[in-house]
């Protein structure tokens, strides 16, 4: 039971991969900040290996997430699904950072787009329309973390369903009290 718990999440996740429409596809992925504070912002998953349990998301090398994360690799990831009331928690360690242009010369024109503007992201501009873009420069970068922890919960009747499962447990997992 509880391994088909986890079985299941990672299905789920391997098919958010593929299907565009599959609440899984966005997360909420929290770091820390160099004060200590939480930041939380919505990603695009793009990368999951059920084996290795690692995640990839793409992002530009020079906003904050990438700084906060070079500082300190923790992160948690919340994933949620609304259609079936269920939340997977994921708390996961950056394991690798690639800067790659030639990822980024593949990308799609219009996904270039998110990682090309000449000021890097969170820089203030005089509006909506003032923003200018350097296609020759990527700074496409590509985020990978292997998972440490997972928190299942289902809400259903009779009973919620809750259980945690931990990498150094060897993912064995244990319900818990919901
Ligand atoms: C629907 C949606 C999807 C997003 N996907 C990504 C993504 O895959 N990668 C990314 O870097 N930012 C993505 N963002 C923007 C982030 O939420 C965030 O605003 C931005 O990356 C700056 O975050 P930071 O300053 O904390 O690094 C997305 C935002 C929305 C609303």
């Amino acid at each position: 039971m509880l391994s088909n718990l986890l079985n299941d999440s990672k299905k789920q996740l391997a098919s958010a991969l593929k299907h565009k429409k599959h609440s899984f596809r966005y997360f909420t992925m929290t770091t820390i900040g160099e004060d200590g504070s939480p930041h939380s912002r919505t990603v695009v998953l793009r990368g999951f290996n059920p084996d290795q349990f690692t995640f990839t998301i793409y992002t530009d090398s020079r906003s904050n997430k990438v700084k906060e994360l070079l500082n300190d690799p923790r992160a948690e990831f919340l994933f949620y699904d609304s259609n079936q009331l269920l939340q997977l928690v994921i708390k996961a360690s950056l394991i690798d950072s690639k800067i790659s242009e030639k990822n980024y010369t593949e990308l799609p024109e219009p996904m270039k787009k998110d990682y090309s503007s000449s000021l890097g992201p969170g820089t203030p501009i005089a509006g909506p329309d003032q923003v200018e873009y350097n296609y020759d420069k990527g700074h496409f970068t590509a985020l990978t973390f292997e998972a440490l922890q997972m928190e299942y919960l289902k809400l259903k009747r009779p009973n919620h369903l809750r259980a945690r499962f931990l990498a150094k447990e060897n993912w064995q997992g244990v319900f818990l009290t919901p």
